[in-house]
């Protein structure tokens, strides 16, 4: 997370102010200058769990002293207000080419409440982003990091994951992760029109200012099965019923195995987010209805899923 913010710094990128701390005093005094609600990131990979956004002062101090504990700093932001939104922009070094931007659901309860998880839902395309949101991000969050990677010695190849924030002031970078993301890349790939090897091949050899994706029109929608008790604690190797050939009667669903393994010849979970139901359709709405018409015929035991994916984006079309 450091890391990056350097980079952005040096780059110019816009993002959440940021001071990275390795000692309690030097913590406190950051919250204390950016103020309530509290942002807390250990400075490492945590599959998603590394961040505690709070208006608790005391729960935020808890994370630093807990990360330094670890053996780890922290980094404490400025709070970030506003929608986010998850862009996948392809480099090859030199060139980049922006994926369609997605939404993805962090927390784990309906209205982002409780805890962060790594994602609970995701849709895509998002008709409330202003005209030209993509190509604004290009210049000024993709072609900057990408060319400042590249004046540094290393140029960066990949996917850039733009974790962005929409905020009054402007578009802000709240994150950047160095591959596809997890459930966006359920909802954005089911839509490229174009081949992916062909979009990869060209990142590899240099050659994406030449290469074109396409996306189809339409809509897709995806609804994370997690175990209950996750992001904290949950059990697994429960039964997943509803899977077998011929038992998901829905065409244009896909579900994708997150947290699964099969024990005794059954399908069982295995992890905090265990599948992810996908569905594509003509519209944002049919998208979602048909993807949350698909969970209903998938049990286990403490499922938990949230009920508002896609939500407010609906309420604001009508
Ligand atoms: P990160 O791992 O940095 O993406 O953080 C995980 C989640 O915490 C983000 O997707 C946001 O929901 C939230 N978050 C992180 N940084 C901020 C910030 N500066 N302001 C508001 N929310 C944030
Ligand atoms: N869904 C967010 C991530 O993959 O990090």
């Amino acid at each position: 997370k450091a890391f990056a913010k350097k980079v952005m710094e040096e780059a110019s990128v816009p993002t959440a102010r940021a001071h990275e701390a390795r000692t309690l005093p030097e913590a406190e005094a950051a919250l204390d200058e950016f103020g309530s609600p509290y942002v807390v990131k250990d400075d490492g990979l945590a599959a998603g769990k590394g961040v505690v956004v709070t208006e608790d002062r005391a729960v935020a101090v808890e994370h630093a002293r807990a990360c330094f504990e670890a053996g780890g700093s922290v980094v404490i932001e400025e709070y970030l207000d506003g929608p986010e939104v998850s862009l996948f922009v392809i480099s090859d070094g030199k060139n980049v080419l922006p994926l369609s931007p997605a939404q993805d659901f962090k927390r784990i309860f309906d209205n982002d409440e409780g805890p962060n998880t790594g994602g609970m839902g995701a849709y895509t395309p998002l008709p409330w982003l202003p005209e030209g949101f993509v190509q604004e991000v290009v210049e000024k969050v993709a072609r900057p990091t990408v060319a400042r990677m590249a004046e540094r010695g290393t140029p960066f190849v990949g996917v850039l994951f733009c974790g962005l924030a929409v905020t009054n002031r402007g578009v802000r970078v709240i994150e950047f992760n160095a591959r596809f993301g997890d459930p966006e890349t359920q909802v954005v790939l089911p839509l490229l029109e174009s081949d992916l090897l062909t979009v990869m091949e060209s990142t590899t050899n240099g050659t994406l200012d030449t290469t074109e994706v396409k996306f189809r029109d339409g809509a897709a929608a995806c609804v994370i099965l997690a175990s209950g008790g996750d992001p904290l604690s949950y059990e697994k190797g429960k039964e997943i019923s509803g899977l077998a050939a011929g038992q998901l009667d829905a065409a244009d669903v896909t579900v994708y195995h997150a947290g699964t393994a099969i024990k005794d010849g059954k399908l069982v979970t295995n992890g905090g987010r265990v599948l992810g139901v996908t569905a594509t359709a003509n519209t944002l709405p049919d998208a979602l209805k048909k993807a949350y018409a698909a969970t209903e015929n998938i049990h286990f035991d403490k499922l938990h899923k949230r009920s508002d994916i896609g939500a407010r984006a609906l309420a604001a079309m009508e």
